[in-house]
């Protein structure tokens, strides 16, 4: 059904094919400016991607103002401040952000301080605070997973009050995303399964959650085709060129997806494990996604009994009877999450992934009380969480 109202917004102009680093300097004179930052990783340099975006500069007429290589996985405030300074000192005039979601949230939050004028950053917290226009911003994506280089929120660590600092606004999406599978081939295929997962979730909530609606509906249905027909091919064989770009086009198609629905109670247990027992956030997702579906399938069986076509092509569909459709797409992710564990070693229990027993009450806990509940199709109370955790346990 369509909602009786909703909203839709991607401004963001994605490059995306084997050449799509090539287009930066074109891009960074379209936006008046030619002196970048670029915000990265040790990971990424490490892997020789840092030299591929910068060989993509070569008889251009931009110069690098600065590069920070050295964003950690979990960004801070200090950090952010760290490169805030280094981009003042050397007048860049734009950012350029190389990695998975930890370097592209960093290059947001540096953004905001730059473009408000304002080192505070705290006071911009929360959803719609930022006022001003941002700093002209380009993502090239490392993973194929987050859909960072299309979603309005950045998180950033306060390690003084060890808390994690939310940012959202429409004013963070970057003006380009660059999606070129030159920078996922060297992904290890345990990353490529899980942040693969990942992307499979943001799908699947998006197109099952109360806010979902048809814009985002198609971008979900197509992400959750290129998940199936690619994740395995990329585990297998990461050099798999055409492969890599259609998972990167997945991630990116579900990031617009989620960013304009919701995700669900997939995410919201996901994200209470990462906090209560350090579970790689992908890592949660594949191992819950099976199990939220079977609690959530009384409310929703139309919308599964829909994806099974993304996931398992026409001729199943249509041999499978309309009542056993919903089961039959739970029954493919569970089939999938095996093949991956076989083929990787990705954990398919939470209790190969790190979560003890006494820690199933803490996660609940903290799975009720998290955002992403709320757009979830059916209402979860404390036992309901504990049901699915023990079952995924
Ligand atoms: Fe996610």
């Amino acid at each position: 059904m369509i909602p009786k109202y909703y909203e839709f917004h991607n401004p963001v102009k994605i490059n995306a094919g084997t050449e799509a680093l090539e287009t930066i300097p074109y891009e960074l004179k379209l936006m008046n400016v030619s002196r970048p930052i670029i915000i990265t990783d040790q990971g990424i340099v490490n892997a020789g991607l840092l030299k591929i975006v910068l060989d993509g500069f070569t008889d251009s007429n931009i110069t690098i103002g600065a590069i920070y290589d050295n964003t950690p996985s979990d960004s801070s405030l200090e950090t952010v401040n760290e490169i805030t300074k280094i981009y003042k000192d050397n007048n860049c005039d734009s950012i350029i952000a190389v990695g998975g979601g930890s370097s592209i949230d960093t290059a947001k939050a540096v953004n905001i301080v730059i473009s408000e004028g304002d080192s505070d950053i705290k006071k911009f917290m929360g959803v719609d605070r930022i006022s001003k226009p941002q700093q002209p911003f380009i993502v090239i994506p490392t993973t194929s997973g987050t859909g960072s280089e299309v979603t309005v929120v950045a998180v950033i660590a306060d390690k003084k009050n060890n808390i994690k600092m939310p940012f959202t606004s429409s004013l963070l999406l970057p003006k380009v995303a660059i999606i070129d599978p030159r920078m996922t081939m060297s992904l290890p295929a345990k990353i490529t399964a899980t942040t693969g997962m990942d992307a499979l979730t943001h799908a699947i909530e998006a197109y099952t959650c109360l806010q979902k609606n048809p814009l985002s509906d198609s971008y979900a249905f197509t992400a959750i085709k290129l998940v199936i027909e690619n994740i395995e091919e990329t585990v297998k064989n990461g050099k798999n060129k055409d492969a890599r770009f259609a998972m990167a086009n997945a991630s990116t198609m579900a990031g617009i997806a989620f960013s304009n629905s919701m995700v669900g109670a997939v995410h919201a247990i996901g994200h209470a494990c990462g906090a209560v027992a350090h579970v790689h956030h992908g890592n949660a997702m594949a191992i819950l996604l099976p199990y939220v579906m079977k609690y959530n399938m009384d409310v929703i069986e139309n919308y599964y009994s829909e994806i099974l076509l993304a996931l398992a092509g026409p001729d199943i569909y249509a041999e499978t009877p309309k009542d056993k459709r919903a089961r039959k797409a739970i029954e493919i992710i569970l089939l999938l999450n095996h093949k991956l564990n076989k083929l990787c070693g990705m954990p398919i229990k939470l209790s190969d992934a790190g979560v003890t027993e006494d820690q199933i009450n803490d996660i609940a806990k903290a799975a009720l009380n998290d955002g992403a509940m709320l757009p979830n199709p059916k209402d979860l109370n404390l036992e309901d969480i504990k049901t699915i955790l023990k079952e995924a346990f």
